[in-house]
């Protein structure tokens, strides 16, 4: 069958990484037996200094008719972030209902970790970060500004319903993993409001998984035992902030962020779903050709596992794994010297 995939490269590294993993997951696609059209669209800060916005207005009618999104990197130096971010990444998000952020953080065979002798072997853990609300719902606003009385209010919106749906995502794939065990990410000691919310529902999700040992911990205390007793955990469910920063340390303590990829998922499937590496798009590195674009290639692994091509990504999966176990191919943040499209070649040729 034929997919039709959405690239949005985007700036930075993004359409360097993007670039080098398409042919990789196209040619496991084809493996498998399926076809993929691939259409680009070249929004991001170029787009932006055209044309005052980051998308075209009718640009989330054209990505929804499409099976995937596939998803580089957002944001330049010349544009502020709020703005980079908001305008692009979190609307494809928010009104595309993926409501679930899947990001493994495993240690993969070959990758060294700072954490070396502190069950680092075992690190094989998965974030299931709220994705359409809770932090990131952009409801606040400045007031009194450049008087010496300025102030900003942030207002972090949880809703029942939104919380159950993602915590119900993250009990079942516990459920479905040979440890199932679920650590919730909370800090209702201090957030009174909706860190409390989060705990009741949490609790009240979990009596319907009895198979899942599941319990809350402090998102601070969490971070440390990321470090500490990696080895302990296994599905972690966070809201949209904790799990960004929860799962920046996890692909930290996986060996690079560059490795790390993430699932934008609309699991009723009434929208597309978004897939894309969990960096961003690395200025300090863009246009030097060194990115690693493992982190892309898994995403697109993960894509064509959401499409149904289930051998595709296991192809894709394996190739990734021979060449960092094999160790010769590594780009600079793996302590490597190879580029992005030696990188890339050396998973082609795995496969
Ligand atoms: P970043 O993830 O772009 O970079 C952090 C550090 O990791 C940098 O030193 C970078 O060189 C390194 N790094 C990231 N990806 C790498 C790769 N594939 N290979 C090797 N090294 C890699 O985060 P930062 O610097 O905070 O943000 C840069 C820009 O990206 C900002 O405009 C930010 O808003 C945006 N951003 C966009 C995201 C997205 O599109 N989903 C996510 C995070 C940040
Ligand atoms: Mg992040």
């Amino acid at each position: 069958r034929r997919y039709e995939v959405g690239v949005i490269a985007g700036d930075g590294i993004g359409p360097e990484v993007a670039e080098a993993a398409i042919p990789l997951i196209e040619k496991a696609a084809v493996a498998a037996g399926a076809e993929i059209a691939w259409t680009r669209y070249p929004w991001g800060c170029d787009y932006y200094h055209e044309h005052g916005r980051m998308m075209p207005a009718d640009a989330l009618d054209r990505l929804a008719p499409l099976d995937a999104i596939f998803f580089g990197a957002v944001g330049r130096p010349d544009v502020p972030d709020h703005v980079s971010v908001w305008e692009l990444i979190l609307p494809i998000r928010q009104a595309f209902s993926q409501y679930v952020n899947l990001r493994p953080m495993r240690l993969l065979p070959g990758v060294s970790t700072p954490l070396a002798g502190r069950g680092a072997a075992d690190l094989d853990m998965v974030c299931v970060r709220e994705n359409g609300e809770g932090e990131y719902s952009g409801l606040g606003a400045r007031y009194d500004q450049g008087t010496p009385e300025e102030s900003a209010e942030q207002i972090g919106r949880f809703t029942r319903r939104g919380i159950e749906r993602v915590v119900r995502y993250a009990f079942s794939l516990a459920a479905s993993r040979p440890r199932r065990l679920l650590a919730s990410a909370t800090k209702s000691n201090a957030l009174q409001h909706s860190m409390v919310l989060w705990d009741e529902v949490v609790r009240e999700v979990a009596a319907d998984f009895p198979e899942v040992e599941w319990r809350p911990y402090h998102v601070d205390a969490l971070a440390a035992r990321m470090v500490t007793h990696p080895d302990t955990l296994d599905v972690i469910v966070a809201s949209n902030l904790f799990g960004d920063i929860l799962t920046d340390l996890g692909a930290a303590i996986t060996g690079s962020l560059g490795l790390a990829p993430g699932a934008n998922l609309n699991p009723d499937r009434t929208h597309p779903s978004m897939f894309e590496p969990i960096h961003g798009s690395a200025p300090d590195i863009a246009g030097r050709g060194v990115a690693n674009p493992i982190g892309a290639i898994q995403a697109g692994a993960l894509m064509l596992r959401e499409l149904g091509l289930p051998s595709a990504h296991d192809a894709l999966q394996n190739a990734v794994e021979q060449v960092l176990t094999e160790g010769t191919v590594r780009t600079p943040d793996l302590g490597g010297v190879a580029g992005t499209s030696e990188m890339a070649e050396a998973v082609a040729e795995a496969m």
